[in-house]
């Protein structure tokens, strides 16, 4: 991880923005390669990254390793973060005024890691980041450009984890994210 990076985490680590701090047992920043073509941004740490200090260590985790694995990736080669850095109580989703207080180290990441395209994993990181009235069961696997970078939304790993017949729609994303990886960006090269 870049020097820049580890001192972004460092005084994030000391926010006071929201609540959310008081409450967290662990910052959980983010995890990859900086500057990365590829950044993934899910909703915010569950009891595992809590408890570890790292986003997607749970089951959703897991499954999200899978799917890089099937779009020939793994985390070394890509940048994953949160729209919050701090797991909101019993899981609940975040609120506005958490996101909103969080933003600006997303947007940190963001400046450092400068991704060409983003991938939002579920409905909160796609409302934050593509549009607030995102609609995840119309409007994944489009995509949609802002400032020269290219979003897409995909389903969540722990809705895939819940709902099974929405697997072959994600496998369908992720081939198209796959081929635009391939058309335009030096990812596979690396
Ligand atoms: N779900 C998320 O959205 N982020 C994580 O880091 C883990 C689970």
């Amino acid at each position: 991880m870049s020097e820049e990076m580890k001192r972004l985490e460092s005084e994030c680590a000391a926010c006071s923005r929201c609540a959310l701090g008081t409450t967290r047992t662990n910052l959980v920043f983010g995890v990859g390669k900086v500057p990365s073509e590829l950044m993934f941004v899910g909703e915010g740490p569950g009891e595992q990254e809590d408890l570890q200090g790292e986003p997607f260590v749970g089951p959703a985790g897991k499954l999200l390793d899978d799917m890089l694995e099937m779009i020939g990736l793994d985390r070394s080669r890509v940048y994953i973060g949160n729209t919050v850095k701090c797991r909101p109580p019993m899981n609940r989703d975040p609120e506005d005024g958490e996101l909103r207080a969080c933003r600006p180290w997303l947007d940190g990441q963001f400046a450092l890691v400068r991704p060409k395209i983003v991938v939002c994993l579920g409905r909160i990181a796609a409302s934050q980041l593509i549009r607030p009235d995102f609609r995840i069961t119309r409007e994944h696997g489009q995509w949609f450009e802002k400032n020269g970078v290219r979003y897409m939304a995909i389903y969540h790993p722990s809705a895939l984890l819940r709902d099974l017949s929405k697997r072959p729609e994600t496998f369908e994303d992720l081939r198209e994210l796959r081929a635009v990886l391939r058309r335009e960006t030096q990812i596979y090269q690396s």
